[in-house]
């Protein structure tokens, strides 16, 4: 019996999919990137030519767009309309856009619907901006994962240099910092650390130190039950 539900969310880059991802394998739980959600819908807009000025179709994008998360052990696939769009969602555009799509109350009405579904019927590991705070405020653990600014966008940095994508170390960074800026500044469900969230700054841990901090919070948890 380790059905908890498990809440990690944090600024861009902290680390929260991959260590998310580590979490929940480790406990047995279902991992759900909220992130990709958000992703999936800016990239239908963009793919439809959809403005991203225009709520009101974006709404009623997100409300009709069947979005599936498929998890195997080594990583999450994102389909929209069964269109596997796991690389696409992930693209310098798709990145651009993302804040702007994802501050719109009604796209995010949807999604939150879908993820508090998910999080009912099994135990989860879901990270984004808002599950503590709004997707599943009863959540059993939650986590805050920080790091500061340089740390994330090196982080980034060396990710997309793994992937072969060339970048420039100052642009990403400001990138990452405007981002951060849209996502805790818009005014509904900003980010924002919930009140009981165990706050990790990650700037200085390895990712197995993060992982058996928040794997050792959660046993607790699980043997309170
Ligand atoms: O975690 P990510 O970088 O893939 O998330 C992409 C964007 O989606 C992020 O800039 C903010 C938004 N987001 C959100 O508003 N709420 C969530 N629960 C998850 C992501």
């Amino acid at each position: 019996m380790n059905e908890i539900r498990v809440a990690i969310d944090g600024p861009a880059g902290a680390g929260k999919s991959t260590v998310a991802k580590m979490v929940a394998r480790r406990l047995g739980l279902l991992y759900i990137d909220t992130g990709a959600m958000y992703r999936a819908v800016t990239w239908k807009a963009i793919e439809e030519g959809i403005p991203l000025s225009d709520e009101q179709k974006l709404v009623e994008l997100a409300s009709n767009l069947h979005i599936r998360l498929q998890t195997n052990k080594q990583k999450q696939s994102v389909f929209v309309n069964d269109t596997n769009v796991t690389e696409q969602i992930r693209s310098k555009e798709v990145t651009e856009h993302v804040s702007t799509v994802s501050a719109i109350p009604g796209v995010r009405t949807s999604l939150v619907k879908m993820q508090q579904k998910l999080a009912q019927e099994q135990g989860v590991v879901m990270d984004g901006r808002d599950i503590g705070t709004c997707v599943i405020p009863d959540a059993e653990v939650k986590i805050f994962l920080t790091a500061s600014l340089e740390e994330r966008a090196r982080r980034r940095m060396e990710e997309l240099i793994r992937k072969g994508v060339q970048v420039d170390f100052e642009e990403l960074k400001s990138s990452i910092a405007k981002r951060d800026e849209m996502d805790s500044s818009r005014e509904f469900a900003p980010l924002r650390k919930a009140e009981d969230a165990y706050s990790i700054d990650t700037t200085n841990l390895s990712l197995d130190e993060v992982v058996e901090q928040i794997v050792s919070i959660c046993e607790k948890q699980i043997g309170t039950k």
